[in-house]
């Protein structure tokens, strides 16, 4: 559902409860929110620095549709993607991610995408092919993993040994053999190299290692002009979101390197930091049950709907609305003043989204509301398990007022 309205939760369970018994189980996506927050994001930002949305945190089409008008491009990781986009949006698109088929390769070619980063030597080989046959000149930017470890951040896809770009020990040799490519030409460096990083002085100081670096082999091998792709990689502080990522720390360290970044263009892809707080998951508690002296609630829905609590082993922010109503003639299951596990509905103990967190009242009936949900949440989640079905999606504050 996308409707132009502000939605309360209690006119939303009101009328739910008109229509169905099946207990409450929505996402709800505020497009204000998002775009208010990609407004804030993009005016804080030098004009040096372009703003891309990674449409892998949510490729949900009416936020691809509210972002369009605000970000400078967009980064796309799959042929479904590119597709995505084209039918959203003439901005442009860098594609990258390991793996690239032929006919992505093809169809990044065929449509506005400005930039493929190239994640390995065969690759390179790959591109360099098919555009021959098509008798066409693609820009690359090299995807380098860096020897250096800038961030503590959650995940790291460099710095460490992964499947992700090459090897900074290599990047001459690639630019030797990409020079040789007729097919290709070097237009910059792309260098996303972590995710959810909390700490945003250790990120000023990997974008002055991505612009340090890139004047390096620009100078060594003559290059000009020159992106400077930073990837994503800001963070959600889900364990306190009271102490968010300083936003305005990373934004005024960009532009302070403004004299360092000569004539480059410096290029950020954000997922999560643009998506994850306009999504909220809201689902009704179905139980409360005590299981070996712990406390258990289980809800309508679980890890097959917001899988992210699960990978990373966390209890996920959440609130809790109470609802008055209780219609059944016998007690109403609560636990009051303690810690809580709440879980889903599926046969494995995986199957968690908070751990041991304390409440003051919960009770079977009342709805559980889990925040920042609005990045790597439905999209990364296994829906299928159980056959469950899917909760409600909805999209409110659709136009600007
Ligand atoms: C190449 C690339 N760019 C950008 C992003 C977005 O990262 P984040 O959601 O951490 O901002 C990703 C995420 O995996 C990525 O692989």
């Amino acid at each position: 559902m996308i409707t132009n309205e502000e939605l309360t939760l209690e006119k939303y369970i009101k009328e739910k409860r008109k229509q169905t018994k099946d207990p409450i189980c929505a996402y709800i996506y505020d497009l204000k929110q998002l775009r208010d927050h990609a407004a804030a994001i993009k005016n804080s930002l030098p004009s040096f620095c372009r703003l891309y949305y990674a449409a892998k945190a949510n490729s949900d089409q009416p936020l691809l549709e509210t972002l369009d008008p605000i970000v400078d491009g967009f980064e796309v990781a799959s042929e479904g993607e590119i597709n995505k986009l084209v039918a959203e949006t003439e901005k442009p698109m860098i594609f990258g991610g390991p793996g690239k088929k032929d006919r992505e390769i093809e169809a990044a070619i065929h449509s506005n995408v400005e930039y493929l980063n190239v994640e390995s030597f065969h690759e390179l080989n790959r591109i360099n092919y098919i555009a021959k046959q098509k008798n066409v000149t693609v820009p690359i930017l090299i995807r380098v993993n860096l020897s250096v470890n800038i961030s503590d951040s959650h995940l790291r896809m460099s710095g460490v040994p992964s499947q992700f770009g090459i090897d900074e020990r290599e990047v001459p040799s690639f630019i030797e053999a990409a020079l040789d490519a007729e097919f290709v030409s070097i237009e910059g460096f792309h260098f996303h190299a972590m995710s959810n990083n909390l700490d945003a002085e250790s990120h000023v100081r990997f974008v002055k290692v991505c612009i340090d670096k890139t004047k390096l082999w620009r100078k060594q091998f003559g290059l000009s002009g020159m992106i400077v792709d930073l990837g994503g990689g800001i963070g959600i502080n889900y364990w306190n979101p009271e102490d968010p990522f300083d936003w305005e720390i990373l934004a005024s360290g960009i532009t302070g390197l403004r004299t360092e970044a000569e004539d480059l263009t410096l290029i950020i892809e954000i997922g999560r930091y643009m998506t994850a707080a306009c999504g909220s998951y809201v689902t009704e508690v179905l139980d409360i049950k005590k299981n070996h002296d712990q406390h258990f609630a289980v809800i309508r829905g679980g890890s097959h709907h917001l899988r992210l609590p699960a990978a990373w082993k966390m209890s996920h922010p959440f609130r809790v609305y109470s609802v008055e109503e209780w219609n059944y003639p016998f007690a109403r299951p609560e636990v009051l003043k303690t810690d809580v596990t709440v879980a889903g509905e599926l046969c494995t103990p995986n199957d968690v989204l908070v751990r041991k967190e304390y409440v003051d009242q919960l009770r079977a009936g009342d709805i559980v509301i889990f925040e920042y949900a609005g990045a790597y949440a439905w999209t990364i989640s296994h829906h299928e398990f159980l056959s469950h079905p899917y909760p409600e999606i909805i999209y409110v504050n659709a136009t600007e007022k």
